[in-house]
């Protein structure tokens, strides 16, 4: 990742909610959330590696709903770090680690989370950075671990896609002037899941289907197909 990368997220990390609920109101909003009951019971105190959260709405709701949660929050943006810290109440049960640093050069322990949730993040990657990516954030989680993954994607056919692909490229043209994005449109990051060996418990689609909410869940050996 470059300065330019971390300095332009920086530079937007004030008004980041407001730039999105100007297109999309509360929708992303709603995807982010749409499956935190089901990620964890309230109950247990799993570990958690958050990447790119950003201004730390997700997690702020996370931790609401699972408060004792182990949580190693990792992004390049000392800014969106600061947003996230600012979020989450100091409370004797919060065990948040941040980590600024670039995805590329953090080094992942091995086997160590229950659960990780990329949220909006997997989309600021072309499809050689994502190769090499996810199978390194693979090898950071636990068997039957969770990846809960939020993002664009682009409609299989009809007006839906072009509508997706209209705005998928406004948004991409918007994020690689202000970060300098090195991808220039989407790439669906499921088939490299499934080949991991993460199946999809559920999925949930929103804004006209260009944005999905899936949880999948890491197979054992015994049961991949
Ligand atoms: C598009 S924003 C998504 C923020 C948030 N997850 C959301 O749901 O809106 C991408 C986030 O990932 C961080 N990020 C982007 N590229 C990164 C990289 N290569 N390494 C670490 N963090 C990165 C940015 O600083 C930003 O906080």
């Amino acid at each position: 990742m470059s300065d330019r990368c971390s300095a332009g997220y920086d530079r937007i990390a004030r008004h980041y909610e407001r730039i999105e609920k100007l297109r999309f109101g509360n929708t992303l909003q709603r995807a982010r959330l749409s499956s935190i009951p089901s990620l964890a019971n309230a109950n247990s105190s799993p570990h958690v590696l958050v990447l790119g959260d950003g201004d730390g709405r997700l997690l702020e709701a996370f931790l609401k709903y699972c408060p004792t949660a182990h949580v190693t929050s990792v992004d390049a943006s000392p800014k969106m770090i600061e947003q996230q810290r600012n979020r989450i109440p100091a409370l004797p049960q919060h065990d948040v680690t941040w980590i600024r640093s670039p995805i590329e050069s953090f080094v992942f322990p091995t086997s160590t989370f229950d659960i990780v949730i990329t949220a909006f993040f997997l989309d600021c990657f072309d499809a050689s950075q994502l190769s090499k990516l996810l199978p390194r954030i693979a090898d950071a989680l636990k068997p039957q671990s969770i990846w809960y993954v939020v993002d664009f994607c682009e409609p299989e056919q009809g007006p839906r896609r072009m509508w997706a692909k209209f705005w998928l490229a406004i948004m991409h043209t918007f994020f690689r002037w202000q970060t300098g994005l090195r991808s220039r449109r989407i790439v669906d990051p499921r088939p490299q899941l499934r080949d991991l060996g993460f199946e999809p418990q559920s999925e949930q689609t929103f804004h006209f289907d260009m944005i999905y909410a899936a949880v999948y869940q890491r197979q054992s050996e015994r049961q991949r197909p």
